[in-house]
C-alpha cells in the first residue's frame, strides 16, 4: 500500500556504470506533480546567512542580533546557511568521502545493509516510487536512524561508522543551539524546546545520497519536491550543485559557501511554532556530468514526543492551534505514503 519502498534492484550507480547510457530507462522517467515544477529562478539570489559564532556569543547584543537574523531567515525563507559553526573541515570532508566509499563497495557487499522497514536503524538502496506508476528515483542512499545512546552503522568501509558517529554528534550540538535560539525567538525560555520536545533523546535520520550523472537530467529526478519531517535538517554536499528550494513560488538553485551547513526548517518546527516558521519544500535535480553526493541529516524530537503547537503560543481567541498533535514516530512512519507534505494530515482548517 505504501508508494515508496526500498528496492532490491540494481543501484543507480551500477546502472550508469554497466552501460554507456544515452537515454534513461523508462522506469526512471519522472512526471512532475507540481504545476510550478519548471519554474526555476534564473537570477542569483543570496540566501540568509547565520553566523553560528554570534549565536553562541557571550556578548548579549551579538547573540540578540543573531537570534533576530535566525527568526527572520525562518520566517522569510525557512532556509539558511550556517557559517562559523566550528565543525572542522576535515570532518565535513571525511563524512562525504566515507559515504562515497560506502557507495563504491561492491553491490553484493552493500546488500547486507539493505534493511526492510523505514524504522530499521540501517538501510540502503534506491527508491521505487509508485505515486506515478512504478518509477525509480535517480539516487542511491544509505540511511541511519540515530538516537543518543543508539548508534548503528555499516561496519564497512573501514572508518565509516566512526566518522558518521562524530558527524552526527556535531550536528546534534549545532541543532541544539539553533533550537535554543528558536525558543527565544518564539518568546519562550531558552530551554523550552529542549524540554518540551525531549531533545535529550532526540532522533536523527542521517541520509547519504549519491546522484550519478544522468544522460537526460531533465527527464528524471533525484528527489521530487518534498518537505522534511523533523525540526531542522542539516545538509552538506560535495562541490556539485543540485539542491533547489522553493521560495516565493519559484525554484531557487542553492550554491553554498564551502564548509557551510545548509539548514532547512522542517515539519515539526512548523507545527511547534504554530505556523510561524514554515517547513520549506525542496528537491534534488540532476546533471549529466558529475556525481553529486549530499549528506542530509534530519533532526527531530524524540520518537515518543507528541508534537503540537507550543501551548504558550496558542490562545483559542486570537491564535487557535493550526495543527493537531501527533506522535513523532507515528508521523515519521507515514513518510512512505506520499511525497507531498505530511503536514496536510495534521493541519486544522480554521
Ligand atoms: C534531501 O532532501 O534529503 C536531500 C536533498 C539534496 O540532496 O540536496
Ligand atoms: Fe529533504
Amino acid at each position: 500500500t505504501s508508494n515508496v519502498q526500498p528496492s532490491k534492484v540494481t543501484s543507480v550507480k551500477t546502472l550508469t556504470e554497466s552501460a554507456d547510457l544515452k537515454t534513461i530507462p523508462s522506469n526512471y522517467a519522472y512526471t512532475p506533480t507540481d504545476p510550478n515544477e519548471a519554474d526555476v529562478l534564473e537570477e542569483e539570489v543570496s540566501i540568509p546567512i547565520i553566523d553560528f559564532s554570534l549565536l553562541t556569543s557571550a556578548i548579549p547584543e551579538q547573540r540578540f542580533k543573531a537570534i533576530q537574523d535566525l527568526d527572520k531567515a525562518c520566517q522569510d525563507w525557512g532556509f539558511f546557511m550556517v557559517v562559523n559553526h566550528g565543525v572542522p573541515e576535515s570532518l565535513l570532508k571525511g563524512i562525504i568521502n566515507a559515504s562515497t566509499e560506502f557507495f563504491n563497495l561492491p553491490e553484493e557487499e552493500k546488500k547486507e545493509f539493505a534493511g526492510k522497514n523505514i524504522s530499521d536503524p540501517i538501510r540502503c538502496g534506491s527508491t521505487l516510487s509508485t505515486s506515478n506508476g512504478k518509477k525509480f528515483l535517480w539516487r542511491d542512499f544509505v540511511k541511519l536512524v540515530v538516537q543518543p545512546d543508539q548508534f548503528q552503522a555499516p561496519h564497512k568501509p573501514l572508518g565509516f561508522s566512526e566518522v558518521a558517529l562524530e558527524y552526527c554528534n556535531s550536528g546534534r550540538r549545532i541543532v541544539r543551539e539553533l533550537l535554543k535560539a528558536i525558543s527565544e525567538s518564539l518568546g519562550l525560555d531558552n530551554d523550552y524546546v529542549a524540554k518540551t520536545l525531549n531533545l535529550d533523546s532526540s532522533v536523527q535520520v542521517f541520509s547519504a545520497n549519491l546522484y550519478p550523472p544522468c544522460p537526460q537530467p531533465e527527464l528524471a529526478v533525484g528527489l521530487p519536491p518534498h518537505s522534511d519531517h523533523g525540526l531542522f535538517t542539516l545538509l552538506i554536499q560535495n562541490d556539485v550543485p543540485g539542491l533547489q528550494v522553493k521560495h516565493n513560488g519559484k525554484w531557487v538553485t542553492i550554491n553554498p559557501f564551502p564548509n557551510s551547513f545548509l539548514v532547512n526548517a522542517a515539519d515539526q518546527l512548523e507545527i511547534f511554532s504554530n505556523g510561524k516558521y514554515k517547513s520549506i519544500i525542496h528537491r534534488a535535480i540532476l546533471n549529466n556530468k558529475a556525481t553529486r553526493v549530499s549528506i542530509a541529516m534530519i533532526n527531530g524530537p524524540s520518537f515518543e514526543t507528541s508534537v503540537a503547537p507550543a501551548s504558550k503560543l496558542v490562545d483559542s481567541e486570537n491564535h487557535p492551534a493550526a495543527y493537531r498533535p501527533m506522535n513523532y514516530k507515528e508521523y515519521v512512519e507515514q513518510q512512505p505514503l506520499q511525497w507531498k507534505s505530511l503536514l496536510d494530515q495534521v493541519r486544522i482548517e480554521v
